[in-house]
């Protein structure tokens, strides 16, 4: 199918469906010019995940572990959101105002979804301007935006302790308020799109698993196949800056 029956089609969906959920992984953001995780030029290609992202390694030298995030905040600084962002903050629009459900779930902590205004918004894996205390003292959690950080790492207000990214690292749980509220979404949900995710992190990758086992169907927007490509209603290949403002416009 060309792009645009394709993109036709997925606005058909839209108008059928009572829920729509949207997964979004790293590749939402590289139009922005934040690096995906795999693939070509992929920061798990340059960094070695069992120095940065486990608890572990933050617990052995939280100074390195904060530089890096430090880095990455600060490159952070410099970026907006694109037309994929913006395009899904009109779709939440648009399902609002035709009585229709919406939630946007994010594997990014980049925080552009929310910059470009989408409002039901679950971040599964954190956000890189928040920080919590390393003992939680008081289970707070805290939005920082100095950038660059006046001191590494950070000190926790409350106690003094060590304040660390609240990040959910590599062996570590997800908030079980943040995956309970996403999957009660996910049980009423009717349509799912997974744009510019691997789904090969879990839980995120059961996702489109469950909506297609209840026999909804699953549109995917990728530059590439994934694992999960065989199994989706609609696979529309291409970059989501491109692909999803096209869909969103069909529906106005
Ligand atoms: P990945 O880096 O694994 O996958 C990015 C996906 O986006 C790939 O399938 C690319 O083909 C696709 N892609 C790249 N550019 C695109 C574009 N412009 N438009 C559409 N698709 C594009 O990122 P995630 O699936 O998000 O976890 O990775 C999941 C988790 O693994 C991350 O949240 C992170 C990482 O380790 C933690 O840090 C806990």
């Amino acid at each position: 199918m060309v792009e645009t029956a394709v993109q036709a089609k997925a606005a058909d969906l839209i108008k059928a469906a009572s829920f729509v959920v949207v997964l979004t992984g790293a590749g939402v953001s590289q139009e922005s010019g934040v690096p995906t995780f795999r693939g070509k030029d992929g920061l798990w290609d340059k960094y070695d995940v069992t120095t940065l992202a486990t608890l572990d390694a933050f617990i052995g030298d939280p100074e390195y572990v904060w530089k890096w995030y430090d880095y990455r905040r600060n490159l952070l600084t410099s970026v907006r959101p694109n037309e994929g962002h913006y395009a899904l903050t009109r779709l939440e629009d648009w399902c609002s105002s035709h009585g229709k459900e919406f939630s946007l779930v994010t594997q990014n902590i980049d925080d552009l979804h929310r910059v470009a205004g989408s409002k039901r918004i679950y971040e599964i894996h954190g956000n890189i301007w928040q920080v919590k205390c390393l003992n939680a003292c008081t289970n707070k959690i805290y939005e920082m935006r100095e950038s660059p950080l006046g001191k590494i790492p950070p000190e926790c207000p409350d106690c003094n302790g060590i304040l660390r990214p609240n990040i959910v690292w590599f062996g570590e749980m997800l908030d079980p308020f943040v995956i309970h509220s996403v999957e009660a979404d996910l049980l009423e949900c009717d349509l799912l799109f997974t744009v510019g995710t691997s789904t090969t992190v879990y839980p995120a990758a059961s996702f489109p698993l469950t909506i297609r086992s209840r026999g909804h169907p699953v549109i995917e927007i990728n530059v590439e196949e994934t694992e999960f490509t065989p199994l989706a209603t609609l696979f529309i290949k291409g970059l989501s800056g491109h692909s999803l403002p096209g869909i969103v416009d069909l529906l106005s």
